[in-house]
């Protein structure tokens, strides 16, 4: 059986050939599993207003949202490129938002969690 960072890394793979990046040409995908066991995948969806593009682990953070998850384990992603590829500052708030997931990084043996990436976060009890 393959274990969890390795089938979430497989489908943030499968999911990264659906990424439509014709300005970048830079392909993400993301995975993301909610405490159900249910996994979300995510690609980056660009367009032509360059700022309206959309990263992959948000698109799959909303998707899974929408429907209703709003408890996460982790999150995989994988890029083309060939060196691991670590999630925008923009997404680590969004997710940060639904707690301390775990992040796999395709090429990359270390694990991190959101408060790694992002300490000091602007969060709900600072209101
Ligand atoms: N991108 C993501 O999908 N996730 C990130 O965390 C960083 C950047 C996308 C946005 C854009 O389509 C392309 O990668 C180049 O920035």
């Amino acid at each position: 059986m393959t274990n969890k960072k390795t089938e979430l890394i497989e489908q943030a793979c499968l999911a990264q050939k659906n990424a439509y990046s014709p300005y970048s040409k830079f392909s993400v995908g993301a995975a993301l599993l909610t405490k159900e066991s249910k996994i979300f995948t995510g690609c980056n969806v660009e367009n032509v207003s360059y700022g309206l593009s959309m990263c992959a682990e948000r698109a799959a953070l909303f998707k899974a949202v929408s429907e209703g998850y709003k408890e996460f384990i982790a999150i995989a992603i994988s890029t083309s490129s060939k060196k691991p590829t670590f999630p925008c500052g923009a997404c680590r708030q969004v997710l940060s938002e639904f707690g301390n997931l775990e992040i796999y990084l395709e090429y990359d043996e270390k694990n991190y969690t959101i408060s790694d990436l992002l300490p000091f976060s602007f969060s709900k009890d600072q209101m």
